[in-house]
């Protein structure tokens, strides 16, 4: 089997998790691995046997070898290597945020239609086993008409202050998955978003003019509606739920426990929780490589679409401006901040 030479920017949190589960793909090589770290770069490339690492993306764009590039470096890099793709011709995996701010969006959407790029966003919810079932049981009409999205998305903790300036804040930077998933499980389009925030636990989010709680209420063109929310003070674990009310049912998606054992004693009856993305979502990680490496080999479309990445993000920057104006924003408004 032809196997596809592959590479990652960025080992951290995220990025080495791809790196691990790129080498495990039977179809792929992962060839060579980036970090501006170079301590990190030389330590994933020996762990994972990775004949060599870079701390300059640039090499890693002209490495003739490299077919596939996955980007999980700091949103705010996102623009320029995703421009340093396009010019390559090499596919790429690009994590979510698409960009930090909307003018990149648009061009970078431009350039790789101009360009004809494979570009992948990492929505990777999408993939996640409960979410593609939950996705299968409402397109077969199970619940009947969506009519109300509900997402709650809770980290156990807020980033590291040093992620927060990168990061877009907490409704580009987390609030997103949910609002990609709201248009991909109701199967319609937020026109129009009401957002509150609050900072009731990590003041030091306030030098960035972030928050550790949100609330975003969202209006569909279908005159569905629903609302999420974003939060880093769930000190009990990883907590990612989901809600779709229809005419007809109600399906819920995600649960709070790791493994499904309850442990009875005389002071009462426990289990474990979540406690991180790697954890929750490492089906839904592997998967969406999986789908990357295989589209790219058999020069199949994109299943998460830059064009998805662009809509998110236009919802995710009206949540963030309803929240700073607090006004309500309709998301195909010409949007004034980044
Ligand atoms: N899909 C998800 O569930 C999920 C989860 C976490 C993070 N993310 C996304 O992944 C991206 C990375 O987030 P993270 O939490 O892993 O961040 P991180 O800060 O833990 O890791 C980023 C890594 O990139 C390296 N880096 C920074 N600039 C670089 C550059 N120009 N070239 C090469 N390496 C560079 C840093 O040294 C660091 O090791 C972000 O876009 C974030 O939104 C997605």
């Amino acid at each position: 089997m032809k196997k596809v030479k592959t590479a990652v920017i960025g080992l951290g949190r995220l990025g080495y998790w791809h790196a691990v589960n790129v080498s495990k793909i039977r179809g792929a090589e992962l060839h060579i691995v980036c970090d501006q770290n170079k301590d990190m770069a030389a330590k994933v490339a020996q762990e994972l046997e990775v004949p060599s690492f870079t701390v300059n993306p640039d090499e890693v764009f002209q490495n003739e070898a490299v077919e596939a590039i996955i980007i999980a470096s700091p949103t705010s890099t996102h623009y320029d290597l995703l421009q340093k793709a396009a010019q390559s011709g090499k596919a790429v995996f690009v994590e979510k945020p698409l960009t930090i701010n909307l003018e990149e969006a648009y061009a970078i959407e431009k350039r790789i239609q101009e360009t004809n790029l494979f570009c992948q966003v990492g929505f990777m919810r999408r993939f996640d086993p409960a979410y593609v079932e939950a996705k299968r049981r409402i397109d077969a009409g199970d619940i009947g008409q969506p009519i109300y999205y509900r997402g709650i998305s809770r980290d156990p903790d807020a980033p590291h202050e040093s992620f927060i300036p990168n990061s877009g804040g907490i409704f580009v930077d987390m609030a997103i998955h949910d609002f990609d998933a709201a248009r991909y499980l109701m199967n319609a389009e937020v026109t129009a978003v009401s957002a509150h925030g609050r900072i009731l636990k990590y003041p030091f989010m306030e030098k960035y003019g972030d928050v550790d709680q949100s609330l975003t209420y969202l209006e569909f063109n279908t005159g569905a509606a629903g609302d999420v929310e974003a939060s880093r003070n769930a000190h009990y674990g990883y907590d990612i739920r989901a809600e779709v009310i229809g005419t007809e049912g109600t399906l819920f998606i995600g649960d709070l426990q790791q493994h499904h054992v309850h442990i009875l004693t005389k002071s009462g009856k426990t289990h474990d929780l979540l406690p991180s993305f790697p954890v929750r979502f490492s089906d839904a990680y592997t998967i969406e490589m999986d789908a990357f490496i295989q589209r790219v080999r058999e020069n199949e479309t994109s299943p998460v679409s830059a064009k998805d990445g662009v809509r998110a993000l236009e919802i995710a920057l009206a949540a963030k401006q309803s929240f700073q104006t607090g006004e309500k924003v309709k998301v195909f408004d010409k949007l004034t901040i980044h």
